[in-house]
């Protein structure tokens, strides 16, 4: 099922998400539909808040941004824990399903080590570095009720301040179904 994505101003953006229970016999629908929404958004990650489930679940597939013969990771992450984030900062280009038109350059280190379940609670500690690091920081940042324009400098901020105020009335330009604030 293919769920709206809601947009920048929504309060489930801005909420840290509860842990979900081993045993919810809706998680695998959820996922499924988790991936469905983010295909159909032409998206590399999603994150639950983003389709108004405040849980910790994230689905990711950077397969349309890595180099050339680099494999993409397709995953799904359930209660994930980041355990740490090593390495030099670097600066990469971030845009946002619920944030549609707006990009920024954003600071985050090279590398993770994360702890997270698959959908058959199957346990997993792995690290990722790079673009898929970057993506999972992204999207573990949404669970958290964080958003890639906290991040950005007070003269950045004011810049999109026009453009933030109108997607939050729904005024954007986009060809996936999206929730717009009340
Ligand atoms: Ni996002």
């Amino acid at each position: 099922m293919i769920f709206p994505i809601v947009l920048y101003g929504s309060p489930v953006l801005k909420k840290k998400a509860a842990t979900i229970e081993r045993g919810d016999e809706f998680l695998g629908k959820l996922v499924e539909s988790m991936f469905e929404t983010m295909y159909e958004a032409q998206g590399v990650g999603l994150a639950a808040p983003q389709i108004s489930h405040s849980v910790r679940l994230f689905v990711v597939d950077t397969t349309p941004i890595e180099e050339e013969g680099i494999d993409g990771l397709k995953k799904v992450f359930i209660n994930p824990l980041m355990i740490e984030e090593l390495g030099e900062e670097w600066a990469f280009e971030e845009g946002c399903l619920s944030i549609p038109g707006i990009r920024a350059n954003v600071n985050r280190k090279a590398g993770i080590r994360i702890k997270y379940y698959d959908e058959n609670w199957g346990e997993y500690e792995d690290h990722f570095y790079g673009i898929k690091a970057r993506v999972i920081q992204h999207e573990y940042d949404h669970i958290e009720g964080k958003l890639f324009t906290d991040y950005l400098t007070p003269l950045k901020k004011r810049l999109i301040k026009g453009r933030l105020a109108d997607i939050s009335k729904g005024k954007v330009d986009v060809n996936y179904r999206v929730k717009a604030p009340k």
